[in-house]
């Protein structure tokens, strides 16, 4: 299906809704592998449109970002209950023991503007372009945080990209 390009803000709400359910997909690396993630902003830094990702070291993906820190992130359309099992399935199995298209049963969009593929089912996907990165620094972690979510390390990095394509199924 034919993709157009939007404005990366135009979607915020929808993004934000599935954001927190079901999850978006990450997908990183020139193989695309894809993340689900819960975590994630979406604004304006250094004048530029900026999505950042929020990715422990533990996680497969994190080594691809590593080498490479394009990354696209696919929004789930509302109400899809075979894609949001899919992003359950990308939450929860790793890229570590093969190809997460096929054991999700979903479907590799070849990217638009960067290398990295994106997931076809979802009507909406950013492509991003790293500018920076940096760990959560755990010296300045708010007690509460640091408790409840690093427990056993694997303090998070982040990624932020620009984001150079929004693109939407027509
Ligand atoms: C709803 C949901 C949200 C998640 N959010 C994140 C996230 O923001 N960052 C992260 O590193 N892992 C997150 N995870 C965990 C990863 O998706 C999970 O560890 C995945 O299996 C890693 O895949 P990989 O090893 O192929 O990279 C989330 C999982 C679920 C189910």
């Amino acid at each position: 299906m034919a993709r157009i390009s939007i404005d990366p803000f135009e979607t915020i709400p929808e993004l934000l809704t599935r954001l927190r359910n079901p999850g978006l997909l990450l997908t990183c690396g020139k193989e695309g592998n894809p993340i689900t993630i819960g975590w994630a902003t979406l604004g304006v830094v250094w004048g530029k449109p900026i999505f950042t990702v929020l990715v422990r070291p533990s996680r497969y993906s994190f080594g691809l970002l590593r080498e490479n820190g394009d990354f696209s992130v696919s929004v789930p359309a509302a109400g899809d209950k075979k894609m949001a099992k899919a992003v359950a399935w990308c939450g929860t199995n790793s890229g570590r023991d093969g190809d997460k298209y096929k054991g999700a049963g979903i479907t590799k969009g070849d990217g638009i503007i960067i290398d990295t593929p994106y997931v076809a089912e979802c009507p909406i996907h950013y492509e991003c372009r790293r500018v920076n990165s940096n760990h959560v620094l755990d010296a300045e972690m708010d007690d509460e945080i640091r408790s409840r979510y690093y427990k056993e390390g694997d303090l998070h990095q982040v990624w932020w990209g620009e984001i150079l394509g929004t693109w939407k199924t027509r």
